[in-house]
């Protein structure tokens, strides 16, 4: 569970009926069950301190860690961040290398402690042209998960996945289903294609955050994110912290979310 945080009046675990609560008084709503990250700056944050990018992601990984912990406290349910896409194979050979040896070290200290911690983790995207060593260990993981309660909370990490490439590879598994007689044309419809997808069983994101300043979707969760809000900041990854994703939930509570029908 978090530590006190008083002196911040950052928010606190969820109370028995729900609501997170800050130290200093106030009472919030639940925050969102699924929230998505676009983890982006690390380059920036970097080259702003005269390091090699790569000392970037590795601060971004350590971020990550601190923001997972705290979305768990929280009582947030599912967690989904934008760790490499399929276009950023196009980056050097040692980026690339390195954001692959920060995803192994993760991983490798997650099987360790997932089920100690209650934390399960699932991974969006084609794991086809990953390494064998790493796409090993992302199917441990994948059969702790299953061993895990559906209530823990679930980190999900989107590894060579882009939301293009993730609605191909659902529609050809639904056509490859439909040749093979199992399914037929016409019994489409958003549930069962949802069902298809990566985050199939998951609910929609409610809430996407972008930091760095970028106000672009990236490809990212292109199906899920049809009714999301998005909070944006020029917080480089590295820097955001548990205030910040405090002033995101906050936000996300001040909008008026209708879902395409008429105010009450
Ligand atoms: C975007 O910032 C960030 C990435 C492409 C890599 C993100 C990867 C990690 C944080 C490390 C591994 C993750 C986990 C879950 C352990 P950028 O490099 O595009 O930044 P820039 O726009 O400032 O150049």
């Amino acid at each position: 569970m978090a530590e006190n945080r008083n002196e911040t009046g950052r928010l606190t675990p969820p109370r028995a009926n729900g609501t997170a609560r800050r130290e200093n008084g106030g009472s919030l709503p639940a925050p969102p069950r699924h929230i998505a990250i676009i983890m982006d700056g690390n380059g920036r944050w970097a080259t702003k301190r005269g390091l090699p990018r790569t000392a970037g992601h590795k601060a971004g990984a350590e971020t990550f860690r601190k923001i997972a912990t705290y979305c768990k406290d929280l009582g947030v349910k599912y967690l989904t961040v934008y760790a490499f896409s399929t276009e950023n194979w196009k980056r050097s050979e040692t980026e690339v290398s390195a954001i692959m040896a920060l995803l192994k070290k993760y991983l490798l200290e997650a099987v360790d402690t997932m089920e100690r911690d209650h934390i399960r983790l699932h991974f969006f995207g084609d794991m086809s042209p990953i390494a064998p060593e790493l796409r090993a260990l992302a199917r441990e993981t994948d059969e702790i998960t299953e061993h895990l309660s559906k209530d823990d909370f679930q980190a999900n990490v989107c590894l060579n996945y882009g939301g293009r490439d993730e609605i191909l590879r659902a529609a050809r598994r639904f056509a490859a289903n439909c040749a093979a007689g199992k399914r037929r044309p016409e019994e489409l419809d958003e549930a069962v294609f949802s069902g298809y997808l990566d985050s199939a069983g998951i609910p929609d994101p409610e809430l996407i955050i972008r930091p760095s300043g970028e106000q672009r979707l990236s490809n990212f969760l292109l199906w899920q994110s049809a009714y999301a809000e998005f909070y944006y900041t020029d917080t480089l990854w590295p820097d955001f912290d548990e205030a910040e994703l405090d002033r995101a939930i906050a936000a996300y509570h001040a909008r008026d979310r209708r879902f395409g029908g008429v105010k009450k």
